[in-house]
């Protein structure tokens, strides 16, 4: 059993590293110290216990067991990309991982683009990890993601122009890629998320960041929220260099006009 499980787990590409019993961890590209870390950043400030969470792009699916496993009510993971490209063939990496967890995490082959209340209906805590920079159309995803997350909305994402402080977002061409991925297109700065975000009618953005990229808990309702995210770990506005100063102050007398 243990062996057959072992040599299923060996025929596969892991982004996740899920521990799936029995001694066997899935040999994921994310360890499991930074799903500790993410997991801690993502959920312990959330009441997730008996809500319900909508994972858009859960590839291999951590972070949707993750949420059944504090509790979700009833968690439905969805992917297209990953879990169709041949290579990758996340669904049976997806399915390979639930089957030996045993947990009731429901599935739904869809796209960002027809993510929708028609479609998938409306949740109550949206999980929109690492997807935005990988979309063409990352604003309009972005929007169909907000649209329906009823309290909660969870981005995290690649950033880049942090030293621009209006909201700005750096555009990869082909062949121009960080990390060679030519799906990643999109390198927005914080103020951008922010702003992008505020305008689905979210009453509360939290940020936090390491240098590369940002997690934004977008509240609608704080009525889930357990705990503030602590002022230590809020993003700050970059100092501006001593010439994007001058720059502003050159620049003001011909604002006021
Ligand atoms: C970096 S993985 C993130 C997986 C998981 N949500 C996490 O945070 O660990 C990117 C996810 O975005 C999905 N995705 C959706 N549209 C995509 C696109 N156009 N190109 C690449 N990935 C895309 C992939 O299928 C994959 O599940």
């Amino acid at each position: 059993m243990r062996e057959h499980l072992s040599a299923e787990v060996a025929k596969h590409i892991w982004w996740h590293s899920i521990d799936l019993g029995e001694g066997i961890v899935t040999p994921g590209t994310k360890t499991p110290a930074i799903h500790r870390q993410e997991s801690a950043s993502f959920f312990d400030r959330v009441q997730i216990a008996g809500h319900s969470v909508l994972d858009i792009g859960a590839w291999n699916g951590f972070y949707s067991f993750e949420a059944k496993r504090r509790g979700a009510r009833r968690v439905l993971a969805t992917d297209k990309f990953a879990w169709t490209d041949k290579h990758l063939r996340g669904r049976e990496t997806f399915e390979l991982a639930r089957r030996a967890l045993g947990l009731e995490v429901e599935a739904l082959e869809i796209d960002p683009a027809d993510i929708s209340p028609g479609t998938v209906g409306e949740f109550d805590i949206v999980l929109f990890l690492g997807v935005f920079y990988h979309r063409y159309d990352a604003i309009e995803t972005l929007a169909r993601a907000a649209q329906v997350a009823k309290h909660l909305l969870i981005v995290e994402t690649h950033l880049d122009l942090h030293k621009i402080d209006k909201p700005a977002m750096a555009f990869y061409p082909p062949g121009r890629k960080p990390h060679n991925d030519e799906t990643n297109w999109w390198g927005p700065n914080v103020p951008c998320m922010r702003d992008l975000l505020a305008g689905h009618g979210f009453a509360d953005i939290e940020i936090s960041t390491t240098f590369h990229r940002g997690i934004f808990h977008a509240w609608r309702s704080t009525e889930l929220r357990l705990q503030e995210l602590p002022i230590e770990a809020c993003w700050k506005p970059h100092k501006l260099s001593v010439s994007s100063r001058l720059i502003r102050e050159i620049c003001r007398p011909f604002r006021r006009r």
